[in-house]
């Protein structure tokens, strides 16, 4: 089954279950000071969940563009690294604001996952918040799903929040098994119980304290990722095989000459430069810029950490062309794309290039300390400052190859250094004003 189609009928059966369909908000998160990126399908209806907001329906359909790449959801990371993090994905949701609860929201879900998809029932497993009996009760009583199957779990897992604050519940997860060849049998495992659906029972408003004030109302809000069920029914190995990223994937293989895959660590340049390719595009085309604070300097960590890869492969700059490709295939979907593909392509290939000679200066002098340091593993805060203020290197980027090299950094010395030139920042401030 192709993306379009899994997109038609994941619409088609919302809708026909009365839920009004809802075009994607922005990735620049309107008038939420507490996000840097939309980050989960919920985000534009955070007011409408509170009770602030009224809408002519009570349920909604919807697929979010969203970013998890900074602040209380952030997978850059992991990116290249596992089969299924992004740091931009699609999700697909489903929500009810006062109408439905726990039992339709599980019932609409199985249905979807088992009926339409013919996805195979023995291989699927949920995970409850630990205490909530009802929604255990649900899978156990009214879809028949074994116990066996049915997982209780701690509240890092199975009580979701959008932020520090504000709307929040205890959610239960469908997981699909697949299979010995992932490793060990544990819902903990994610490379082999992959998480393909959450369902969040909205029931709290969380405050800047911490403490949980309960809704008025109760909601639901379900995000599936879009990327992972496109890799299961497309029988793919990773969210990286299916038909949202392939098209990148055999550009990266024309202009570099190299094969996706040749060994792990081409797998993983590769993985990496779609994914970024995919996220600074669609950042752009939000009307964000890289700069060096805040989202834009999230948007830069993506670029930089994109360089790095592409080095890896080609001495070419082949960012901007990769992101043509995806203009190209992605447009039908996101208009905003062909719209913006002048400003995309002109902001990617200047960063780059403003990044090039630093990339080459910093790893230079990378290098020569990996060569100085044979048993000294560890980067000081004062060298990882350098790095970061003269050479432009994101930590995490300085993290990564020294990673690479079995070495880490000195964290908290780095801290240190970055506090200090704050200080001094502020009196030079001080002192002209
Ligand atoms: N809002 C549900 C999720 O992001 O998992």
């Amino acid at each position: 089954m192709k993306s379009i189609d899994l997109r038609k009928k994941f619409f088609d059966f919302f809708i026909k279950r009365k839920h009004s369909q809802v075009p994607s908000s922005s990735l620049i998160p309107a008038q939420d000071p507490t996000l840097l990126f939309a980050n989960a399908g919920m985000n534009q209806f955070k007011d409408v969940f509170l009770g602030k907001e009224k809408r002519s329906y009570s349920r909604a359909v919807s697929i979010q563009k969203c970013v998890r790449a900074g602040g209380k959801h952030n997978d850059l990371d992991n990116v290249g690294f596992t089969s299924r993090h992004l740091t931009f994905f699609e999700m697909t949701g489903n929500f009810s604001f006062g109408d439905y609860f726990k039992k339709d929201a599980i019932e609409f879900a199985w249905e979807f996952l088992t009926n339409e998809l013919k996805l195979d029932k023995e291989k699927l497993h949920a995970t409850v918040f630990e205490s909530d009996d009802e929604a255990y009760d649900i899978w156990k009583d009214i879809v028949k799903l074994p116990e066996s199957r049915i997982h209780r779990m701690g509240a890092a897992d199975n009580f979701w929040q959008m932020g520090d604050t504000g709307p929040c519940g205890p959610c239960s997860e469908i997981l699909l098994d697949r299979g010995e060849k992932y490793g060990e049998a544990s819902p903990e495992n994610g490379e082999r119980f992959l998480e393909i659906w959450n369902l969040v029972f909205m029931q709290f408003d969380r405050q800047k304290d911490g403490n949980d004030m309960p809704l008025d109302k109760t909601g639901v809000d379900t995000g599936m990722g879009l990327e992972r069920v496109c890799s299961i029914v497309q029988n793919a190995e990773s969210v990286y095989e299916t038909d949202l990223f392939m098209p990148i994937i055999k550009k990266i293989e024309e202009v570099s000459g190299l094969s996706y895959d040749q060994n792990e660590k081409t797998k993983a340049a590769f993985r990496v430069l779609a994914d970024h390719t995919r996220s600074t595009s669609l950042i752009i085309a939000d009307g964000c810029s890289p700069s060096n604070e805040g989202r834009g300097y999230v948007l830069r960590k993506i670029i930089r950490r994109a360089a790095l890869f592409a080095q890896k492969l080609t001495d070419k700059n082949i960012f901007p062309e990769l992101a043509k490709v995806f203009i190209g295939y992605m447009s039908t979907i996101y208009p905003e794309l062909k719209t913006n593909e002048k400003l995309i392509l002109s902001l990617l290939n200047s960063e780059i290039e403003k990044f090039a000679a630093n990339l080459v200066r910093g790893q230079a002098i990378l290098d020569r300390f990996f060569e100085e340091n044979k048993s000294d593993k560890i980067i000081s805060g004062q060298q990882a400052f350098k790095l970061y203020d003269t050479y432009g290197f994101p930590t995490e980027l300085t993290q990564l190859i020294a990673q690479e090299h079995g070495c880490s950094v000195d964290m908290a010395g780095l801290e240190k250094e970055m506090e200090k030139q704050k200080k001094q920042s502020k009196k030079k401030v001080d002192a002209k004003e």
